[in-house]
């Protein structure tokens, strides 16, 4: 799906900009996921997952462009891929009012807005599309994340009990959170 494009000044006054990335961007794409494999544990993908080839990767990224049960969108500051954010729907009609979303941003550009500028986005585009709810799943660990998700109304509804295993045998809690967009309980 599309993504109308949007620039916005940052906490810092830097300029950043939001738009789909496209398959030319695909090189650049796999160097900023290795990226965030390699800064945080709290993502699923391990850097040793990230294998695909850059003409995969264009594909992919066409894919996801125009399917329409998925829009990703890539956050920019100065031309280079800082962040990311996704929102996927669903298909089969009795869960079509809802969508999960997902996020992140590199280190060096933490703490600027870009996460809540991302997640404002992705809530606003399934506004958009009718979605009822939106639902998502963070490491209990990633305070970071939480903080940010609860400021949007984000709330707990439960807690997989040692959802993620990481390589050298640590377990982390994941938790699901869900934002209701009706207004009712
Ligand atoms: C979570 C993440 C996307 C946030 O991105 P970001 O660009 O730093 O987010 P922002 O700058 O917009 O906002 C961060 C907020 O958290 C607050 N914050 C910063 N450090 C914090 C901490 N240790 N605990 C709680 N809140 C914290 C900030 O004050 C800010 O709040 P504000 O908007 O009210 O000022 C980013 O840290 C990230 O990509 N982490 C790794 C990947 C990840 O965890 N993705 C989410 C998976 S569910």
């Amino acid at each position: 799906m599309i993504f109308n494009e949007k620039t916005i000044k940052l906490k810092d006054g830097s300029t950043c900009h939001f738009r789909n990335p496209k398959a030319e961007d695909a090189g650049e794409m796999l160097a900023y996921l290795r990226t965030c494999a390699e800064e945080t544990n709290f993502l699923l993908r391990t850097v040793e997952e990230c294998t695909e080839t850059v003409e995969q990767e264009a594909k992919h990224l066409t894919a996801i462009n125009e399917s329409p049960l998925h829009m990703m969108m890539v956050a920019t500051v100065e031309g280079k891929i800082v962040g990311n954010g996704l929102i996927v729907f669903n298909k089969r009609l009795r869960i079509s009012h809802r969508a999960s979303i997902g996020l992140a941003v590199i280190k060096a550009y933490w703490n600027k807005g870009i996460g809540r500028a991302l997640l404002t986005e992705l809530i606003e585009f399934g506004k958009a599309k009718g979605l009822e709810q939106i639902e998502l799943e963070v490491v209990a660990e990633n305070a970071r994340a939480i903080s940010l998700y609860r400021k949007f109304g984000f709330e707990f509804i439960g807690t997989r009990q040692k959802g993620i295993k990481l390589t050298n045998g640590t377990y982390f809690d994941e938790h699901i959170m869900i934002l209701n967009l009706t207004g009712k309980e």
